[in-house]
């Protein structure tokens, strides 16, 4: 973020992006998130694991007992958080053939529309490339309607309409009741979805949200922001109007050695979801949660707690509680945000987990974008691909 921008500039700045949100909302409002669905290799454990380790709740399930013959899919819920967990029946299909590529990962981000045909129509128009087409599905709790477009990879955007729909979750899902059941970790929402593109196509994707969905850009880190001794990268944060979905987009930059973005690209065979950031009102609580059932995250040297206090400023929580777990404290215009980074969840050192807790800012500090990049580059070295 530049600091030296005069007010004029800054006025002009804000004009322009409340301009673009403004148009945004007429052509693609979006509520929220609607869920996140990943395609695993074995969707019962994996469900398992996000139940035991993440405190993920039991709701619907579609497979051969509702009678879907090629896939079995476990909804998980949480806050107002949906993962869908699915897995292929069958040999040769479409999921097994994502999973070699990619290994388990985020294929679908789902977001709520009220209209999902015109939410096609239009992006579809300014140069989305289809995925698929306007599409009623209907049980006796009432009909949705689907639509999709892809964005980075082979990742996709759904566009859920579910106002005509009072079922469990989509048609075709039955409740999920379950004798197993972890209390919940005070998970709230998904605060972002990160992306890793390729080298030089971070501003090919920022340009693809900006133009076909409307979104706008409120933060750009380049490879002097983010650098380490070895390693860069550059990262941009798009965000839709209501500021509901925020996107950052990464790319890698060039360094002496090879950066996580990279590692990230070999692993996963191509652009895809790298974190999700999942928001919490007490983050020392969820994340002692966390650990206690066998979640690993990243450390953080002592060093970096030492001149903490003249980086933030005030905070209200106690600064050897955030030590002792870990925890990273940034801030921007509107106030500050704690954050903390779970290792890889999966074999390949692909995706991970933010928890976060924001008090007031809204948007990112790069103190914590270059910690983030540090302890990954300890744990690349580690796993012999830095
Ligand atoms: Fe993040």
């Amino acid at each position: 973020m530049e600091s030296a921008k005069s007010i004029d500039e800054l006025q002009n700045f804000n004009f322009e992006i409340k301009k673009i949100f403004d148009d945004a909302q007429d052509f693609l409002p979006i509520m929220g998130t609607d869920y996140i669905e990943l395609y695993v290799g074995n969707a019962k454990q994996s469900a398992h694991y996000y139940k035991t380790a993440f405190g993920f709740q039991s709701e619907a399930y579609a497979g051969l007992e509702t009678g879907k013959k090629d896939i079995a899919s476990y909804v998980l819920k949480q806050g107002k958080i949906r993962l869908v967990l699915t897995t292929s029946l069958e040999k040769g299909s479409i999921i097994n053939e994502h999973i070699d590529n990619h290994g388990d990962g985020v294929k679908v981000i789902a977001l709520h529309v009220e209209d999902a045909t015109k939410a096609f129509n239009e992006t579809v128009k300014r140069g989305a490339k289809p995925y698929l087409e306007p599409t009623k599905e209907e049980d006796e709790n009432g009909s949705v309607i689907k639509s999709g477009i892809y964005t980075y990879g082979e990742t996709v955007h759904l566009f859920i309409e579910r106002k005509n729909y009072s079922g469990v979750f989509l048609p075709g899902y039955s409740k999920w009741e379950s004798h197993y059941n972890p209390k919940d970790i005070g998970l709230k929402y998904i605060d972002h979805v990160v992306g890793n593109v390729d080298w030089d196509e971070m501003n090919i994707w920022c340009k693809f949200y900006q133009e076909v969905m409307g979104f706008a850009q409120i933060i750009s880190f380049d490879d002097k922001d983010i650098s380490t001794e070895f390693t860069a990268l550059m990262s941009k944060v798009m965000s839709n109007g209501n500021g509901r979905i925020k996107f950052p987009i990464n790319e890698p930059a060039d360094g002496i050695k090879k950066s996580q973005i990279e590692e990230y690209l070999d692993f996963y065979n191509g652009p895809g979801v790298q974190h999700l950031a999942l928001a919490t009102d007490n983050i020392a609580e969820t994340v002692t949660e966390m650990k206690n059932r066998g979640v690993e995250f990243l450390y953080v040297p002592e060093t970096y707690y030492d001149d903490l206090l003249d980086r933030v400023g005030e905070i209200d929580e106690d600064l050897s509680t955030l030590k002792e777990h870990g925890i990273l404290i940034d801030r921007d215009e509107e106030g500050y945000l704690l954050q903390i980074f779970t290792k890889p969840i999966l074999d390949r050192p692909t995706m991970f987990f933010e928890i976060i807790q924001r008090k007031g800012a809204q948007s990112f500090g790069k103190g914590n974008f270059k910690a983030l990049f540090s302890a990954i580059e300890r744990e690349q070295k580690n796993r012999g691909t830095l």
